[in-house]
Order: C-alpha cells, then structure tokens, then sequence
C-alpha cells in the first residue's frame, strides 16, 4: 500500500476524477489508514511504498505490478501522468528479491489482472478495452506461466477489471456482467457457473473493487446489497469507507497490491 499523502485530482483520466472537486487530504489519509488497520487486524502483514509528490495517482498501488507465485509483471501505464509511478514498484519488489519480468505492453497491473490459483488450475484473468492492451494479456502469459483469458470491458466508468470484478476466494469471482461485452459475460458465465453477481448500484458504489482473503471480503462500506450477497453465499463483509479516495476513480482493491508469494 502507499499513503495518500499527496493524493489529488489534477487531471482527470477515468470518469469518475472531477478536477473541479475538491479533496480533503487528510479525510482520504485518515480513511485510507483505516483500511490499512482493518487488513492489519485481519491478521494480514502491509508493506508501505513511499508516496511521491507529483504522483497524485500513487496510492492506487494495485495498478504498480501483477504478482503470480513469486514473478513480478510489472506495469506500464497507458496515461503519461502516471508512467513514473512503475519505477517505484519495480524498485520495491527488486530490493525484495522477488523476480521481476519488465513490460514492452501498456498494463495496468493488478487493475487489470487477477489471478484465481484454483479456477481450472489456475487462471489469470484479464481485462482490456480502456487502460491495459490486449498484447500485455499475451505477455502475461508468457511471463507468468498461466493461461490467460482476455474480457473485454465497455463501460468508462468500470475502466479497470478490477472495478467490475474480483476474486472472493481461490477459485470463485464476484463481478458486475453489464461492464463486460456480451461475449465476455458469457466466458465468464462459462469459467464461473457459481460466481456471485453485482448489481448496478453495487458496482456504482465501488463495491466490486474488494480485496478478499477467502473468508473476510473487505470492500466499500456503500455496497450494501453486495455486503449482503456475500453474507448470503458464506462470507464476512467487512466495510470501510473510502469516500476520499473515490474522487480519484477508485476504492479498496485499488490501494492493495497483493503479494502472492
Ligand atoms: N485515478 C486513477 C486512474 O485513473 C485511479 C486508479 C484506480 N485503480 C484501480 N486499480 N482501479 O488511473
């Protein structure tokens, strides 16, 4: 994760950024640290990226990389405003020792990748169509050592797979099918006959941009039918309110980079 310290609208890149609406960067600091506490509790170990002034995007960790099983694929950002933002996590995994592959394709990490160890021996999901291009779902794979399935994405307002879809467990998924094109909902529907479904005021709401550990799916605190969906099917929702960091475009999953050892 990384402090949104110098969290800001400055530009306006998905549809969600209002450059005109102001953010109170202390609210977003006190309600990010709170979801920090929350993965804490949850018996979770956070590492911290140090925010950079003049990367206001910064505290969306999740986009910086895609890590499967140990091999880092790092990001390339489609938007010239965010592109200095990828040195940071490569230098973070590097001093880690992790094994980092570089990008030649414009990705936006784990915004547009997720990784289900146990859907069909282990899948890589993929979404294109706004931020990440379809050949860094090739390279993916290729680095990674899993198969990857590309879904396409047509709403602007769910720019990122991440926004419209989630893993809940290991080999399950939650998403919102009006993000994808017809033929993608159908793949999903396919690869993923149990998946829990979102409604458009859950997927409004960011609630799809949730972080599960299998049990305890943390996510926004304003997707309350989707809290309740997944109490339904056998889940802990755990709420936390980001609203701070919404005015950038994004909510829990988006300030989590998940390290898959
Ligand atoms: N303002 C950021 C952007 O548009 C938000 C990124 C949200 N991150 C995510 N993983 N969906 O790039």
């Amino acid at each position: 994760m990384c402090s949104p310290e110098y969290f800001a609208v400055e530009y306006a890149i998905n549809p969600w950024m209002d450059v005109t609406a102001p953010v109170d960067p202390e609210l977003a600091v006190k309600q990010w640290d709170r979801l920090r506490e929350t993965l804490v509790g949850l018996g979770h170990e956070v590492h911290l990226l140090a925010p950079e002034p003049g990367l206001p995007d910064m505290v969306f960790a999740a986009n910086g990389a895609f890590v499967v099983d140990g091999t880092v694929y790092g990001a390339r950002f489609k938007h010239h405003q965010r592109t200095d933002e990828a040195a940071a996590h490569r230098a973070f995994y590097e001093s880690q020792g992790w094994r980092f592959i570089a990008p030649n394709e414009t990705n936006e990490g784990e915004g547009d990748f997720a990784y289900l160890p146990e859907a069909h021996g282990g899948l890589i999901l993929a979404g294109y169509g706004f931020r990440t291009e379809l050949p860094a779902h090739a390279e993916a794979q290729e680095a990674l050592d899993r198969p990857v399935v590309s879904l396409r994405l047509v709403d602007p307002r769910f720019y990122h797979l991440d926004v419209a879809l989630a893993s809940i467990d290991d080999g399950n998924v939650v998403y919102y099918p009006g993000a994808f094109s017809t033929a993608s909902q159908r793949v999903l529907g396919q690869l993923f006959p149990d998946a829990v479904l979102a409604d458009d005021s859950d997927a409004l709401a960011f609630g799809l941009n949730l972080v599960s550990d299998g049990a305890n799916v943390v996510l926004n605190s304003e997707a309350t039918r989707l809290a309740g969906r997944l109490k339904a099917a056998g889940y802990t929702p755990v709420p936390v309110e980001l609203a701070e960091l919404k005015k950038g475009g994004g909510s829990v999953k988006c300030c989590i980079a998940e390290l898959r050892r």
